[in-house]
C-alpha cells in the first residue's frame, strides 16, 4: 500500500511531505500551492493519503485568519480533489474542537458547533470533503501527545516545562477536560481505517472518532475552548479496530524518569 502523509513533520505525522522541516527523507511540498500538490499525485500515485498538515494552533489561527483558511481548508479541499481524481483513499484528520464541550460524549452524528475559529475551519475542511465527494474518512481525534522534537510540539508536552521548573508559577485551568491521546496509537487507527477501505474494500462511514478514555483537566486551556469533548468511539469498535490506547500516566512516569 503506497501510503502519503502530508504534515510528517508535525507531531502526529511520521513519514511523508513537510513544508519548513524537511528532513530524514521528508518531500518538502507546500500544500497551498496547487501545481505542487498536482506533481505530488504525478509522481507518487498514493492510494492512502493521511492528512495531518493544519494550521492547528487556535492562537495562530486567530492571528492569521486568511493563511489558516487556505491551509486548512483550500488545501484540504484541493487535495480531496487530488485524492479524487488519482483514486487514492483519503483520510483527514480533524478535531474534537468541531464540538462546544456541552453534551458529551459525542457521537460521529452529533451536530458540531465549533467554538473558536480553528474549530470552524477545521469543520469547513470536513465539509470540503464531502462537497467533493470522493473516497475519504474525517478522523476527529483530541489534544495529542507523543514524542516530540521540543514541547511546543504538543500542547499536552509543553505542560512538562511547568513540571520542570516547579518554583516559576503559572496559571493553569483546572476546569476544562480533555482526553489526552497519544499519537502511537492515531497511527495504528489510520493504518486499520486504511486497511479496512482499500485492502478490504470496505464501505466506511464518512466520520469516525477516536479517543483515549482517561479525562483530565488540560490546564492551559482558554475561555473559548469546549469544556468537555469526549469522543465516543463507538464507530470504530463496531469496524473491528481496537479503540484501545497507551496509558497516560505510565507513558509520562517513563518519560519523566529519564
Ligand atoms: N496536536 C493536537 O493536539 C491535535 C488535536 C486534534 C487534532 N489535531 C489535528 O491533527 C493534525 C496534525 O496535527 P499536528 O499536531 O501533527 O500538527 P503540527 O505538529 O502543528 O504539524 C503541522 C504540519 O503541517 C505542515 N505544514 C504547515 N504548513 C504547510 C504547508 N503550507 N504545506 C504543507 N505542509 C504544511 C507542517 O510542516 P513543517 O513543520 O515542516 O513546516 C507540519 O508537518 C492536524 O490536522 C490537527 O488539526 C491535532
Amino acid at each position: 500500500m503506497r501510503v502519503l502523509v502530508t504534515g510528517a513533520s508535525g507531531l502526529l505525522g511520521l513519514i511523508g511531505t513537510a513544508f519548513s522541516r524537511v528532513s530524514g527523507g521528508l518531500l518538502k511540498v507546500d500544500l497551498t500551492k496547487n501545481a505542487e500538490v498536482r506533481q505530488l499525485f504525478e509522481e507518487h500515485r498514493p492510494q492512502v493519503v493521511i492528512h495531518c498538515a493544519a494550521e492547528r494552533r487556535p492562537d495562530v489561527v486567530a492571528q492569521h485568519p486568511d493563511g489558516a483558511l487556505t491551509l486548512n481548508v483550500d488545501a484540504t479541499s484541493q487535495l480531496a480533489r487530488c485524492c479524487k481524481e488519482y483514486h487514492a483513499f483519503l483520510v483527514y484528520i480533524s478535531t474534537d474542537y468541531v464540538f462546544d464541550g456541552t453534551s458529551p460524549p459525542y457521537d460521529v452524528d452529533a451536530t458540531p458547533n465549533p467554538l473558536n475559529l480553528y474549530g470552524k475551519l477545521k469543520l469547513r475542511g470536513e465539509e470540503a470533503l464531502r462537497a467533493v465527494g470522493g473516497n475519504a474518512v474525517t478522523l476527529r481525534v483530541p489534544v495529542l501527545y507523543g514524542d516530540v522534537e521540543y514541547p511546543e510540539e504538543s500542547a499536552v508536552n509543553i505542560l512538562q516545562k511547568n513540571v520542570d521548573n516547579p518554583d516559576k508559577p503559572v496559571n493553569m485551568d483546572h476546569v476544562a477536560i480533555r482526553y489526552p491521546t497519544n499519537v502511537v496509537d492515531v497511527a495504528r487507527v489510520c493504518r486499520d481505517i486504511a486497511v479496512l477501505g482499500v485492502d478490504k474494500q470496505q464501505t466506511l462511514p464518512p466520520i469516525l472518532h477516536f479517543s483515549a478514555s482517561e479525562p483530565m483537566t488540560k490546564y492551559d486551556m482558554c475561555v473559548d475552548r469546549p469544556l468537555n469533548s469526549a469522543l465516543s468511539v463507538t464507530g470504530l469498535t463496531q469496524l473491528g479496530i481496537d479503540a484501545g490506547h497507551v496509558p497516560f500516566r505510565a507513558w509520562w512516569r517513563k518519560h519523566l524518569s529519564v
